[in-house]
């Protein structure tokens, strides 16, 4: 993204009697880690005028103003009979107040789940909101063959979740399911095959922790994803030309969390939406590093539950805000459960927000620890609102908890089969494959970085280009995405560079500071002391497994030092780097 360009809504006819008001932003809305890709996004609301209107879904407050200031333009707000919310949330809430506030638009009757309901009349104490509780039966009908059908959609992240459809349109609103975080000028999916990417990291970050869930709501749209023409999300680009491939790679992502052989429950109780904010960001670096994860809102799920999900994970994560010194309830419970249902043997980790002193995190910290369990990472504990850094920080604890995890599954394994011995052989075999040792260099949103990789191959001679395997714990925020540049630079065999790359986490910032650096064409680093940089541009990436696989021209390149070889990566196993 290079390009800021003010917020504005985009509007476009996309079936009978109906439109879509896209409230777009450039920029990153928020710093959820959802929308790490920094592609802005957009918050797609629609307009059904019949006999009677209805407005789906209108944005979060980031938009009130132009929202409202559009719809002017399409109808008079007395006009609008009915306003669907395919979930409510704070944002939401105050967009509606500024609807209502209007005094044109006392006659809205809200249609949504019971959920919603409770959440929208405790907003709005003082009012007497017309409600009506959408049910899978239920039907509105709204003259000229729109007669909405309801299909409630509840998962963990959104128990009052709605999907609506129009017959007349053959258009299904599926909220927050088969959207994106991607602001562009296409309302529709022409170029899907682009999509790819966004769509999955979407998916990962939003559903891969609910996907049981998920795939039950599958199975209750079955009847009209069969039939429908268009998916109307939430958010990115309307779904035309890819439905019957995007539904079934929803299908497929929520097969692969089934299938993973580590299971992990991140569970926390957020009162302010820090620590759920955290909490997404641990989730997302477990699961970019293989793992299946259940994230459970202490608030909303019953003992029972929380039970049985410590019972069978393979390891759990608690995340607690702090309030007047404690821990809230739910988490209490919840880790009183852990500590007389969960098996010692489990790895155990803590975050949490707090605003001065953070007991809480200690609390819980030192309950787990005392008990016995071992943890996958430090404690994390992030003052008041996350920052893009500390998000960083968990999407990495994420990734460490895991290979901590399958570490410590690896020892306790017994090794006695003839085909684990196998395995064993096939490891050795396969780490005989060397590479040569190189640093990438990026520069992305105003900020250097860097990894070491061995993991390097030439892969075609015209136009001159290579490969490289990226780990997906690498997190998106420095993974090279198409069109980006970077220079790899190729280390000199007997110079001990790659010391400055092999420190912990802590000193990340400082590592390019450490030695000497100059810039390249494409704005990335090249090593003073590298053997050759090529300066690349990334074609295309491909998702193999648990890596990666990125395909990059070479735009240019230089040999620094005519004298002395490649340094060469050497390893026992093909289980290491
Ligand atoms: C009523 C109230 C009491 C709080 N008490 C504490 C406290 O005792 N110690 C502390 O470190 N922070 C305290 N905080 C700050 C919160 O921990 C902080 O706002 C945190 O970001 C909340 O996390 P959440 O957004 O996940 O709910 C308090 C905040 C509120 C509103």
């Amino acid at each position: 993204m290079t390009e800021t360009k003010p917020r504005d809504v985009q509007v476009a006819e996309i079936g009978a009697n109906t439109t879509v008001l896209r409230s777009r932003t450039w920029d990153r809305l928020r710093f959820e880690i959802e929308y790490a890709r920094q592609k802005g996004t957009t918050a797609n609301s629609y307009l059904i005028q019949a006999d009677k209107t209805v407005l789906i879904d209108p944005p979060g407050e980031s938009f009130t103003e132009i929202f409202l200031e559009e719809l002017y333009h399409h109808t008079y707000l007395q006009r609008i009979n009915y306003v669907i919310l395919g979930h409510i949330n704070s944002n939401r809430i105050n967009t509606l107040k500024a609807l209502l506030g209007q005094e044109a638009a006392p006659q809205i009757t809200f249609v949504c789940t019971r959920a919603a309901e409770v959440a929208l009349r405790s907003a709005f104490p003082h009012w007497n909101l017309r409600v009506i509780v959408a049910n899978a039966e239920d039907t509105i009908d709204l003259g000229q063959g729109h007669v909405l059908q309801f299909i409630p959609t509840p998962t963990p992240r959104y128990p009052d979740g709605l999907c609506t459809y129009d017959p007349a349109t053959r258009i299904l609103y599926t909220d927050k399911l088969f959207g994106s975080h991607l602001c562009d000028e296409p309302v529709f999916d022409e170029k899907w095959k682009l999509l790819d990417e966004d769509r999955r990291y979407y998916f990962d970050c939003l559903h891969a922790s609910q996907f049981r869930q998920v795939e039950t709501a599958l199975d209750k749209l079955a009847p009209f994803s069969a039939i429908a023409k268009i998916y109307a999300p939430n958010h990115g680009p309307m779904v035309r030309y890819s439905v019957s491939r995007f539904t079934f790679d929803y299908r497929y992502w929520c097969e692969r969390q089934q299938v993973q052989d580590l299971n992990i429950a991140v569970l926390y109780a957020s009162a302010y939406g820090n620590t759920a904010i955290l909490g997404n960001a641990i989730a997302q670096g477990l699961i970019q590093s293989g793992a299946a994860v259940q994230t459970i809102n202490c608030e909303l799920a019953s003992p029972a539950e929380i039970t049985q999900i410590l019972q069978e994970c393979d390891g759990f994560i608690f995340g607690t805000p702090t309030l007047a010194g404690h821990a809230p309830t739910q988490i209490q419970t919840a880790l009183g459960i852990a500590l007389s249902s969960a098996a010692r043997t489990k790895l155990a980790g803590v975050f949490g927000s707090y605003g001065w002193s953070g007991e809480a995190i200690d609390l819980v910290h030192t309950k787990l620890q005392d008990a016995g369990y071992r943890m996958g990472f430090e404690p994390i504990r992030v003052k008041f609102k996350p920052t893009d850094e500390t998000l960083r920080e968990c999407e990495l604890a994420g990734a460490e908890f895991v290979q901590t995890l399958k570490k410590t599954k690896k020892i306790r394994a017994p090794r006695q089969t003839g085909v684990e011995v196998q395995a064993d052989r096939t490891e050795q075999a396969v780490g005989r494959i060397t590479g040569s040792l190189c640093v990438i260099t990026t520069h992305r949103f105003s900020k250097h970085q860097e990894m070491l990789t061995s993991w390097v191959s030439q892969a075609t001679f015209n136009p001159p280009g290579l490969t490289i395997a990226v780990p997906m714990s690498q997190g998106e925020a420095t993974l090279p995405t198409i069109g980006s540049q970077f220079v790899l630079n190729v280390l000199k065999e007997g110079r001990n560079l790659r010391r400055f790359f092999l420190k912990s986490v802590a000193n990340e910032d400082d590592r390019l500071g450490a030695i000497d650096t100059h810039p390249a064409n494409n704005g990335c680093l090249i090593l003073d002391e590298a053997l050759s940089y090529l300066e690349c541009t990334v074609q295309s990436r491909m998702e193999c497994g648990d890596h990666w696989l990125i395909y990059a021209t070479v735009d240019n390149g230089k040999v620094l030092e005519a004298v002395g070889v490649t340094a060469v990566q050497h390893r026992k196993s093909a289980m290491q780097y």
